[in-house]
């Protein structure tokens, strides 16, 4: 695997390996890289020869009060597992590279409407600073396909949205979420948790699956089944932040004449804003 720190050499790469006829998978991440991101790379391998992956923590999708400094890096390792996964490019820039001056600031691309709820309306501008990251990311690589984890469904609608309004050429691929044996989905934030709360932390998704299982058996009152939730949250130590039925296109609350569902959810534990959700029809 070839490390690349700048974007005129990632380019001359991926170039290459285009000319020779070469399809081009890609998997954009911020590092501390863990099995959820290691089977978008394995996934990736079906749908392209060449696969790219970036290591890269963005500032502007990180607010004022968030953990941008403290975000763990760790690229050696990363590089390490990435090889290990067949990845063949590794991009690693600096972020004079990615944001040189105050590029920042001269433009950044705004996804509407599906970025209002949520995780948008819990961290203001979050979703910008991805949009913007990504639409940089698929321009400097040219992917034929892009591949991100279910585990951010509301990150993957936003992109799906974006590289549609946006025409992008890419296939994007959603890709199943990785858990703990414990069913805690894998996040590079659980690194934050202790091993309590990482046993706690189960709950949560305990929640989705019951919520599920709820609706399946003929449940619409969806306000019950977050209030239900939400305490069962409290109980095991988390701060819950939202716990929504929606439907699954455009992520508004659902109405019991909806089929395609999601429900979404964020809580707190500890020095962690845990996000899970889980997608089905009824
Ligand atoms: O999901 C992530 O790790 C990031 O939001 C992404 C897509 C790499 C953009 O920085």
């Amino acid at each position: 695997m070839k490390i690349v720190n700048s974007i005129q050499a990632l380019r001359a790469e991926v170039h290459a390996q285009r000319m020779a006829g070469k399809r081009i998978g890609f998997v954009p991440t911020m590092g501390n890289l863990h099995a959820g991101h290691i089977t978008l790379i394995t996934e990736g391998h079906k749908h392209a020869d060449i696969m790219v992956s970036s290591v890269f923590v963005n500032p502007t999708q990180f607010g004022p009060n968030e953990d941008f400094d403290n975000y763990p890096r760790t690229l050696d390792a990363d590089a390490a597992k990435l090889e290990a996964a067949g990845c063949h490019f590794l991009f690693a820039p600096p972020v004079d590279e990615m944001y040189p001056g105050d590029q920042d600031k001269w433009a950044k691309v705004v996804v509407t409407e599906i970025t209002d709820r949520h995780c948008g309306a819990a961290r203001p501008g979050h979703f910008d600073g991805v949009s913007t990251v990504v639409t940089k990311l698929f321009n400097i690589v040219k992917p034929d396909v892009a591949l991100f984890g279910k585990k951010d469904f509301q990150q993957l609608a936003v992109i799906r949205r974006m590289t549609t309004a946006l025409c992008f050429d890419i296939n994007v691929i959603g890709v199943d979420t990785v858990r703990e044996a414990n069913g805690l989905a894998m996040s590079s934030r659980n690194g934050y948790l202790t091993e309590d709360e990482k046993a706690r932390g189960a709950t949560l998704y305990q929640c989705l699956c019951s919520a599920k299982e709820a609706i399946q058996q003929g449940e619409r009152d969806y306000s019950a089944i977050a209030h239900a939730a939400n305490e069962k949250l409290k109980a095991a130590g988390f701060e819950p932040e939202y716990f929504t039925v929606c439907r699954a296109d455009t992520l508004e609350p659902a109405v019991a004449s909806d089929t395609d569902l999601v429900i979404l959810a964020a809580a707190r534990m500890g020095k962690a804003r845990l996000i899970d959700n889980i997608d089905f029809q009824v």
